[in-house]
């Protein structure tokens, strides 16, 4: 049969995805998704894992299960331009369709997420657009919400305020702590943040010139237990 679809290859299977992962600690996120590019089926291939931090213990995790590594340490540059021009010239040689951060602590400047508008990734720890910045579940807690997550979005220069992609959430106890809702939060990313990348791997999520994000082939945006 004469293969008329560019994206496939000799053996007629569709081009994997390429995704660089941005990690500033332990990439608990990153190791979530990076396990969805062992099943054979799946279309994500993970091409690097790069952190702004050599002490990064992601870093280990990654290289050690053969995933390219690379560390732009910011401390080494005089401003946010600099630091960021570079690391947008470590990240481009891999040549990714997607950018992921997670847990990437640093707030990117407008040209970084200018030259990846529409493939760059983040995931926040609260239901934006509420309680965007630090601090979410202290905060959610203090204002006293009944429900609470994460969100996973496109960036834009707006810090934590890019059209949203698929959320989780779960019901906030009124008698845990912000560590406790923490770490109730992480698992729900781990579940939510490998779906939305198989998603984004099989192209099933676009971004439109207004910031609409549209969803094919998937029948939900919700992810996660409500206890
Ligand atoms: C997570 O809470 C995530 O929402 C935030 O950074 C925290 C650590 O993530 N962006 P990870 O374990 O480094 O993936």
């Amino acid at each position: 049969m004469f293969v008329t679809d560019s994206s496939l290859n000799q053996t007629n299977k569709p081009e994997k995805k390429r995704f660089v992962i941005l990690i500033s600690g332990l990439g608990s996120n990153m190791q979530q998704i990076a396990q969805l590019a062992n099943d054979f089926s799946s279309r994500v291939s993970i091409q690097a894992v790069v952190s702004n931090k050599a002490s990064a213990a992601g870093l280990d995790w990654a290289a050690e299960r053969g995933i390219e590594t690379a560390v732009v340490d910011h401390r080494l540059f005089s401003d946010r331009e600099k630091f960021d021009q570079a690391l947008a010239r470590v990240v481009v040689k891999f040549e990714p369709d997607y950018v992921l951060l997670a847990g990437f602590m640093r707030i990117l400047t407008p040209g970084f997420v200018n030259q990846f508008k529409g493939r760059l990734i983040n995931i926040h720890p609260s239901l934006l657009p509420a309680f965007p910045g630090l601090h979410t579940h202290a905060r959610a807690i203090e204002a006293g919400v009944q429900r609470h997550g994460c969100s996973v979005h496109f960036v834009t220069d707006e810090l934590d305020h890019g059209p949203v992609i698929a959320q989780a959430a779960l019901e906030v106890s009124t008698t845990e702590t912000p560590e406790q809702l923490a770490q109730r939060v992480l698992v729900l990313e781990h579940q939510l943040y490998p779906e939305v990348v198989q998603w984004l791997s099989r192209d099933q999520v676009t971004l439109d010139d207004n910031g609409k994000v549209t969803l094919h082939g998937v029948s939900y945006r919700h992810i996660g237990t409500s206890e």
